[in-house]
């Protein structure tokens, strides 16, 4: 069995854009796979706590000194599980202020961890999950493909820095962009990319063999 981690991080809710487009990439996942198991975590409308003095020394590796660094311990032990367990990730990541949302950067600080999911060595740092690969779904009020506000984009690079950090470098960028251009551009930039989703999520590259 294959399995997906899905994980949406719009403050927008039933509007966002990149949670519809999620959907739609786990539906056609679906559609190809009725065996799939789907982990959710929507940290748009269940969000984790932001980093603050325990969690941030329970992520360091220090034995928890109390309750809170005890939850943080446990809450990055999860998370890491659920990347474990999962095959491909698919993540909705809106552009908040040319990056990544922070509930979503919240997310990257509780699973970049130094001996779980990557290492240190005398080559420099090294990925740990290997074997899964990753569609992300931007969605965008403006337009950073190309033009004036490419150099802007602190979004997708940065994306493929944490995810290649940790060992996930087969990852497929799906942008909704120029959200913020009238109506039918909206339309159109969203039809677009449900029609790339159609085209990149093909079974040989996104299940497991059974
Ligand atoms: C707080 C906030 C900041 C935003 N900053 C940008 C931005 O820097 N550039 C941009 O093109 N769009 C920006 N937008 C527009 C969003 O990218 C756009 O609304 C997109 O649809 C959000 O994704 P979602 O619909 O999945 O929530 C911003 C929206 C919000 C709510």
């Amino acid at each position: 069995m294959s399995t997906v981690l899905v994980i949406t991080s719009s403050a927008l809710g039933a509007a966002s854009v990149s949670n519809q487009l999620v959907r739609d990439a786990v539906a056609q996942l679906r559609s190809q796979n009725s065996a799939l198991k789907v982990i959710t975590r929507d940290l748009g409308n269940d969000p984790i706590p932001h980093l603050n003095s325990d969690s941030a020394a329970a992520l360091r590796g220090a034995a928890p000194a109390n309750d809170a660094q005890g939850a943080a311990a446990e809450l990055s032990k999860k998370l890491i599980a659920e990347i474990e367990d999962a095959d491909t990730l698919v993540i909705g990541a809106p552009m908040y202020n040319f990056g990544i949302p922070s509930i979503l950067k919240t997310w990257f600080d509780y699973v970049l961890r130094a001996g779980l999911t990557f290492r240190y060595t005398e080559a420099g740092p090294v990925g740990l999950l290997h074997g899964k690969c990753a569609i992300v779904i931007e969605s965008r009020g403006g337009w950073y493909s190309d033009g004036p506000a490419k150099s802007m984009d602190a979004q997708e690079p940065h994306l493929r820095a944490l995810l290649g950090f940790i060992g996930i470098a087969d990852v497929t960028f799906i942008r909704a962009e120029r959200l913020a251009f009238g109506a039918d551009v909206r339309q159109q930039s969203i039809d677009a990319a449900r029609k790339e989703l159609g085209r990149v999520i093909r079974p040989d590259q996104y299940f497991r063999a059974a």
